[in-house]
């Protein structure tokens, strides 16, 4: 047994051949499983594809980096969990191609910041941070608020998200501009019960008053369904074995 393995030592063709045959094993073991398991993830009630508004501001939320300070992702860590609730389940992300874990925690983790702070607190603290937080080192986004949204394409990029998975429906690509205007209450929206049978967890504003939408509007309709998807208390009802 030993001399073969100096056959090996000495002979870099056959080494490799080996190596790629014992490594072989353990890809295979770890992925051809994969192949036989219609989903790997858990589905959890809830959980929806983002509006095309939603789906715009999370745009915005790559394009400016926010998530090279902010994180997206609670890990099942006490003082996680204490801070930020629920620990984050891989149903909450199955829809965000690509997800926005990150690593880099300069701000607070944002995976539940929906519905923590009111529409008017998310547009003064991204136009002026200190103004609220004093001791801020976020930089101020106002210029978002001064900049009209561009989604006239927004349709291809729910088609996009569409062929990697995202289950959107041909009514909610076909208006996807046209429900944009209307979660944004652009003044001009009027087909509310179109929106509702498209999109009938999601509210919209009770006034159509907005003349123009900008990309501040976007970012916050998205911070604001971050985390609000899945109801903790059903869930946690329903599977006490996770242990918190
Ligand atoms: C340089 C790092 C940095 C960047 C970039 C940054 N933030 Fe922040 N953010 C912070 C810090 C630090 C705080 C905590 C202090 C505060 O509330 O202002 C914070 C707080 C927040 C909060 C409040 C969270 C809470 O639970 O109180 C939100 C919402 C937020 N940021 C959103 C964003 C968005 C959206 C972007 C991108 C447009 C962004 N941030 C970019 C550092 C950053």
């Amino acid at each position: 047994m030993l001399d073969r393995h100096a056959f090996l030592e000495k002979h870099s063709g056959p080494l490799v051949a080996a190596i790629l045959f014992v490594v072989s094993i353990g890809g295979l073991v770890e992925i051809a499983p994969l192949f036989y398991l219609e989903n790997t993830i858990e589905e959890v009630e809830g959980v929806r594809p983002y509006t095309p508004l939603e789906l715009a501001g999370r745009d915005i939320y790559i394009r400016e980096g926010c998530y090279v300070c902010h994180s997206q992702m609670i890990r099942p860590l006490r003082d996680e969990v204490e801070r930020y609730g629920h620990y984050s389940l891989a149903a909450e992300s199955m829809y965000d191609h690509p997800f926005q874990w990150g690593s880099k925690r300069t701000g607070p983790d944002l995976a539940r910041v929906g519905g923590k702070y009111s529409d008017e607190w998310q547009r003064q603290h991204l136009i002026d941070p200190r103004s609220l937080v004093p001791g801020s080192v976020m930089p101020p986004y106002a210029f978002l608020d001064k900049t009209k949204l561009e989604f006239d394409r927004l349709d291809t990029h729910l088609i996009a998200n569409r062929r990697v998975g995202v289950p959107y429906t041909d009514e909610q690509i076909a208006n996807a501009q046209e429900d944009l205007k209307l979660q944004a209450g652009y003044f001009l929206a009027e087909d509310f019960e179109g929106f509702e049978e498209r999109w009938p967890d999601v509210s919209y504003p009770a006034f159509m008053d907005k003349r123009e939408i900008t990309e501040l509007d976007a970012l916050i309709a998205y911070l604001q369904v971050l985390g609000t998807m899945v109801d903790f208390s059903t869930y946690e009802a329903e599977n006490p074995d996770n242990l918190r």
